[in-house]
């Protein structure tokens, strides 16, 4: 069966391969993109980015409804949105949390985390592979 999978990212995440990236690699969000559409086999991909948590909140909604796996790098709003948890708390689908960095390793309040306790897997502080480790296991899973 053909799946569906949602790649959702939040803020800043628009700036990658400019914005800190000796801690986010030199990686862009296009790039990402590229490189799992390269690795999907037949599933599809609705690969998109938000600096809006509201928006964020109505593409979790949808993914609950027509995705059969959320992988998701919220960004900050990870550490700040009982919404986005609440909406991942009602997402019906499997949902992989992925992260650039590690937070845990980072600033105190970037180990407040409001998706973990709501994701099936996190992977975190592989930079870019991230994303692909996540869609990889996700298809093997699967199959
Ligand atoms: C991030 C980590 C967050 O703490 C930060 O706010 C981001 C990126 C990451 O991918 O490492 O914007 O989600």
């Amino acid at each position: 069966m053909q799946q569906h999978i949602f790649v959702l990212n939040g803020p800043n995440l628009n700036l990658l391969g400019q914005r800190e990236p000796e801690i986010y690699g030199h990686d862009t969000l296009s790039g990402i993109e590229q490189k799992m559409k390269a690795l999907a086999r037949e599933a599809i991909i609705s690969f998109r980015q938000t600096n809006s948590e509201g928006q964020l909140v109505d593409w979790v909604q949808e993914a609950g409804r027509v995705a059969d796996t959320l992988i998701i790098n919220a960004g900050a709003y990870t550490h700040t949105s009982i919404a986005l948890h609440d909406a991942l708390r009602a997402c019906k689908s499997k949902i992989i949390e992925v992260h650039l960095s590690n937070p845990a390793a980072r600033e105190e309040f970037r180990t407040t985390n409001y998706v973990s306790a709501c994701a099936d897997a996190t992977i975190a502080g592989f930079g870019a592979a991230g994303y692909l480790m996540a869609l990889t296991a996700t298809l093997d899973a699967q199959s």
